[in-house]
């Protein structure tokens, strides 16, 4: 099922998100599918449970479609539930980033290089792993989300001001996007 996804302006975005609950084995397995298949439709490449408006601690990760310009990203499919950051580097590195709840925006976001998460995965198997590059940095961006942040929150100040106006408009529902979105205040 493809969920319709909450634009920048709804309140969802901005809460902390729950854990969610392990013993809801079966819900959850079809909740991580319909979030891929939201996430595959809108042609995203991350996306975190508060964005179809759900505040609990989930997100899902394909790097495949950057793997023309990131090639490491190959493959790269993770399904979390409960994630916690077990470990971040000091290196940091800052790439572009952008968010389908926050159609046509986009800025240079400076984070930790590397990082660690201990999670469940889509079978609720508990799991730690490194990541580092875009991986990581998908990982943090949806991270964020579940902590009640967007990318923008994180951009210089000057580019703040710049997406200023967009922010305004896309908080008012005025968004053009190719998939089915929803805004509630
Ligand atoms: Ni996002």
């Amino acid at each position: 099922m493809i969920y319709p996804i909450y634009l920048y302006g709804s309140h969802v975005l901005r809460e902390k998100a729950v854990e969610a609950d392990l013993s809801r084995k079966e819900e959850l397995k079809k909740l991580l599918d319909d979030m891929v298949e939201t996430m595959h439709n809108a042609d995203g490449c991350g996306l975190a449970a508060p964005q179809i408006g759900i505040s609990e601690r989930i997100l899902v990760v394909d790097g495949n479609e950057l793997a023309d310009r990131y090639p490491a990203l190959k493959g790269f499919h993770r399904e979390m539930v409960n994630p916690t950051v077990t470990f971040e580097s000091e290196e940091t590195s800052e790439y572009n980033e952008g968010c389908l709840s926050l159609p046509g925006l986009d800025a240079d976001i400076v984070r930790p290089k590397r990082i660690k998460v201990r999670y469940h995965d889509a079978d609720l198997v508990e799991k730690e792993e490194e990541f580092d590059e875009f991986a990581a940095r998908m990982l943090q961006h949806e991270l964020d989300h579940l902590d009640g942040i967007v990318f923008t929150d994180r951009a210089r100040p000057i580019r703040k001001k710049m997406l200023a106006g967009k922010l305004n408009n896309i908080a008012k529902g005025i968004a053009r996007t190719s998939y089915r979105v929803k805004l509630e205040k």
